[in-house]
């Protein structure tokens, strides 16, 4: 996602030659994408430890999150900070606004060994056909003032404002469907070119999401193996140009429709790009492992696509599952993660591109709740099917059932595993909570696992914040004890 992350440090005298070759794969890193819209969220420092121990050195977020910011601090990990899209109206009407977010959540870092901040995305995919053009207008005049807010702090050669897009603002046409063909949609194209020019006036780079995934999961007569890098089926061609894969095909639609707005030399990065393991028939380890892989392999190999050499700035979506994303889009949605909600690599990754068989390192130190789960009852009640399909419905819409749908890793259980699957999940969303277990007398709590060797039936991250309360809560019972003691005291005496 970003570049020119510093290698200097690898310039020490004395050092063995190992550590040389370490280092300097390390500054080949691909970003990640960093979201936490999960129900239990594991500590930032954890995560950033963890990222460092992996060797990502680039970090992209959705939130200027001052937990997340504050365990950045000192990390020499680059990071790409969003503004959120319900800012976007405020912040093109009012400069003064986006430079308190700026002072707020930029400036505040931007000291020696303080938070490398280097971009600041404006809005996430703005332009995305199901927001109706909600922020057709504002977009623009946010990027300019949080532009100039960032130049007013004195940071604009560091920090540079950008706007991720969705590829669906580019095309090329149904009758030439090659990348050479593409431009820019004719009903934004206009918005999009003064875009590119404001961000080359500031030397700041475009920025787009790819998703050979959804590719596939919207048309049934995708070709399966252009959506990864080593797909055997024949080639697509433009011109003296073979695509062998969707990915370079798409960023060359966009490399072409730069060149035409008159911006052939304009920086892409990648901003989101990856694969889900659950919650569609595409979507599995398999699968995401193949993608995430090739991709980083072809990345950072430098051959670049057809239409651009030279190595791709890529950011994976995403690093750890979020299982309270919208699943608006599908299933898939809350299943991007290299990682388990719980920071457990899901599959072997070499991020240095090497095809190396390594593992991800894995969140040290995780807290679970206690080993217990809700299930149905084995024999319910008579009268049960009332309210068992409601409760089970009840259960899945206040947590999360994406793993039972079609294609999905518990979807072989029977209708007595459903059921106990969404009772589970209801109740470890609610913290195990035993008044959460009942379901009108349906649901009973067992210490046995139910899970297969396909479908686990998870325990959320018991947080800190949650056991020192617990404490608190048992502090409360003992002084109740004492003073129900004084109480009798006093009467008997
Ligand atoms: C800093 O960012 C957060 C998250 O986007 C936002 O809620 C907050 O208002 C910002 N601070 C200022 C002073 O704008
Ligand atoms: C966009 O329009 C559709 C149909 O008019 C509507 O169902 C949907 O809620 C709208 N979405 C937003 C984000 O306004
Ligand atoms: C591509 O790689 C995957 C493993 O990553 C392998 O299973 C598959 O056979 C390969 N396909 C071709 C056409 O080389
Ligand atoms: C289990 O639930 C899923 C999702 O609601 C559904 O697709 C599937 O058919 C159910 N299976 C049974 C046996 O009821």
């Amino acid at each position: 996602m970003m570049s020119g992350a510093g290698c200097r440090h690898i310039l020490i005298p004395g050092i063995i030659a190992l550590v040389f070759i370490t280092m300097a794969q390390r500054c080949l890193s691909v970003g990640v994408n960093w979201g936490t819209m999960a129900s239990h969220q594991l500590s930032a420092e954890s995560v950033v430890k963890m990222l460092k121990e992996n060797g990502f050195d680039k970090v992209k977020l959705f939130e200027a999150d001052e937990k997340i910011l504050n365990a950045l601090i000192g990390s020499d990990i680059e990071v790409m900070l969003a503004i959120p899209n319900y800012m976007l109206q405020d912040m093109s009407t009012d400069p003064g606004m986006a430079a308190s977010w700026i002072d707020a959540n930029v400036s505040a870092y931007a000291y020696t060994r303080g938070v490398k901040i280097r971009y600041v995305a404006v809005g996430n995919e703005p332009f995305l056909q199901t927001y109706n053009g909600t922020y057709l207008h504002s977009t623009f005049p946010a990027l300019r003032n949080v532009q100039e807010a960032i130049n007013h702090a004195g940071l604009g050669p560091e920090v540079k404002a950008v706007v991720p897009l969705n590829a669906d603002i580019y095309y090329s046409p149904d009758s030439n469907p090659v990348p050479s063909a593409g431009d820019f949609r004719p009903e934004i194209r206009d918005l999009a070119i003064q875009i590119v020019q404001y961000l080359d006036s500031n030397d700041a780079p475009f920025v787009v999401n790819i998703y050979p995934f959804l590719s596939l999961y919207e048309n049934d007569y995708f070709p399966l193996e252009y959506a990864f890098f080593n797909g055997s089926n024949k080639p697509m061609k433009d011109g003296e140009y073979l695509y062998t894969n969707v990915f370079d095909a798409n960023f060359d639609t966009l490399a072409w429709s730069l060149k035409k707005a008159g911006f052939p030399n304009m920086k892409i990065i990648v901003g989101e790009v990856g694969w889900p393991t659950d919650g569609d028939k595409n979507a599995n380890i398999d699968n995401a492992k193949r993608f995430n892989q090739g991709l980083i392999q072809h990345a950072l190999s430098g051959e670049g696509t057809p239409a651009r050499k030279g190595k791709i700035d890529v950011c994976l979506f995403s690093l750890i599952d979020e299982n309270s994303k919208s699943i608006a889009p599908g299933n898939f949605e809350r299943h991007w993660g290299i990682f388990e909600f719980d920071g457990k690599p899901k599959y072997e990754l070499d991020l240095s591109g090497q095809k190396k068989h390594k593992s991800l390192v894995a969140i040290q130190g995780v807290n679970y709740m206690h080993k217990r789960w809700c299930i149905l009852k084995p024999h319910p009640q008579k009268d049960a099917q009332t309210y068992l399909a409601k409760s089970v419905d009840y259960a899945c819409s206040l947590s999360d059932c994406t793993a039972l749908g079609y294609g999905s890793s518990c979807n072989h259980l029977n209708a007595q595993g459903n059921a106990s699957y969404a009772f589970n999940m209801y109740y470890q969303f609610k913290n195990q909570n035993s008044l959460d277990c009942d379901f009108e007398g349906l649901a009973t709590v067992t210490y046995k696992d139910p899970s297969d060797d396909k479908c686990h039936f998870p325990l959320m991250i018991a947080d800190g914040r949650r056991v020192m309360l617990l404490h608190k809560n048992l502090v409360y019972i003992i002084l109740a004890i004492l003073q129900g003691f004084l109480v009798v005291l006093l009467l008997v005496s």
